[in-house]
């Protein structure tokens, strides 16, 4: 069973996750208008990563005997200096989440929460990778700024990016 402390700092989370869907469905929408279709479809992929993350919290919740209790999400930004700009943004973003996720298993180990500890590990490495992939991304659109040509190519690069809806339909299940 959850402390009631706990419900609501997991239920606080379920809200940082869907407010990253949010954010980068905002991006991918910021990136659409550009003529950058593949760094829309890569954020599009990113959103709907977020949305798998949010019902991993609400399931992890209801397998504790907890309430799902959904919070407003508040409105992400829609406009970005530049493509740069609004990828160092992302990065940023995933540094607050890797914040919150570490303050989170500080709050589970005072507890003595083993379960909770457990399950958060697996976000605990999410987001070494998450940061990973926002930071390379962010590195390579440092190299191609000044060439056009290198942006295209890095378009088409992240319109590669694979759409994995089973993601989301496990944590349906
Ligand atoms: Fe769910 Fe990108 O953190």
């Amino acid at each position: 069973m959850l402390s009631e402390k706990m419900e609501e700092a997991l239920n606080e989370q379920i809200k940082w996750e869907l407010y990253s869907a949010y954010l980068y469905l905002s991006m991918a929408a910021y990136f659409e208008d550009l003529g950058l279709e593949g760094f829309a479809h890569w954020m599009k992929a990113q959103s709907a990563e977020e949305t798998m993350h949010a019902l991993k919290f609400y399931k992890f919740i209801n397998e504790r005997n907890g309430r799902v209790r959904l919070q407003e999400i508040p409105q992400p930004p829609t406009e970005w200096e530049s493509p740069l700009a609004c990828l160092e943004y992302a990065l940023n973003h995933e540094r607050e989440v890797t914040r919150r996720i570490n303050n989170l298993m500080r709050f589970a180990k005072e507890e003595g929460d083993h379960a909770t500890e457990i399950f958060l590990q697996w976000f605990v490495s999410e987001q070494v990778e998450e940061e990973d992939s926002f930071g390379r991304l962010v590195n390579k659109m440092k190299l191609v700024k000044e060439a056009p040509q290198g942006l295209f190519h890095l378009d088409r690069e992240l319109a590669a990016r694979p759409l994995d809806l089973t993601l989301l339909t496990q944590e349906l299940a």
